[in-house]
């Protein structure tokens, strides 16, 4: 389901980028729905490289798709015509990384699908940074896991509030279940360490339980 969603935001005729593509299964799947037009899968472990080979060769998609060995932005060459990048399965702050190490790789035409597990905050921040408009977000629950996925494109500049950049500026305006429900469970578990941090009289730096009291709080407000 989770990879579903990720499909359902890559647009009609894309020349997709999926970086981090382990197995493959993105782009073989959208290539064989013949929702894109061509696609490079990139790949910085060799395992997962030979995955993705193997996966593209049994379904005879040699020509139209291209896994190359590299990491992160580094698999796409000019003559890619890439117009979306997908990032997906990996930590926000992992996808950050390759995107600020990578982004002269970047037209800035790209649409970016981002799926991040965790450390969304900082992604958006890069994003933000970056001046990518966030068009698109979802919260979605698999096997008892809370994912997001963020769609963004480069723009004009663009400003959120630290509020946004911690729940996503869509998902504070849409409150759908799931987006509710993650943060209904975020704010459990950090009132937890808040009780045990107090009761335990652990020695945890106060900047760090600052920023847990300054979260809770904002988790509380939106959760009003
Ligand atoms: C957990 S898998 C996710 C696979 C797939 N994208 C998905 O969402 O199901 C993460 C993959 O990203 C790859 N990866 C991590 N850092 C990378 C980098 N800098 N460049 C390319 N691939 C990377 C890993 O080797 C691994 O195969």
């Amino acid at each position: 389901m989770r990879l579903e969603r990720v499909a359902a935001h890559i647009p009609a005729g894309a020349h997709l980028a999926d970086i981090g593509s382990d197995h493959g299964y993105l782009p073989v799947a959208l290539m064989r729905r013949g929702v894109i037009a061509a696609a490079v899968a990139g790949e910085v472990a060799l395992t997962p490289f030979n995955a993705a080979t193997r996966t593209v060769h049994e379904n005879a998609l040699e020509q139209q798709i291209t896994v190359r060995l590299a990491n992160g932005l580094d698999a796409i060459e000019p003559g890619d015509g890439i117009t979306a990048v997908s990032l997906c399965g990996m930590g926000g702050e992992t996808i950050r990384d390759i995107l600020e190490s990578g982004k002269a790789r970047l037209s800035g035409l790209e649409r970016l699908i981002l799926q991040p597990n965790g450390g969304e905050q900082p992604l958006r921040q890069w994003l933000m940074d970056n001046d990518y408009r966030i068009l698109c977000e979802e919260v979605l629950r698999e096997n008892r896991f809370d994912y997001e996925i963020i769609v963004a494109e480069r723009g004009d500049p663009v400003s959120y509030t630290e509020q946004e950049l911690y729940f996503g500026p869509l998902q504070m305006q849409a409150r759908t279940a799931a987006f509710l429900g993650k943060w209904q469970r975020r704010l459990r578990q950090k009132q937890k360490t808040l009780a045990h941090l107090t009761r335990a009289n652990t020695a945890v730096p106060e900047e760090k339980r600052q920023e847990l009291v300054r979260q809770t709080g904002w988790i509380t407000a939106l959760l009003g």
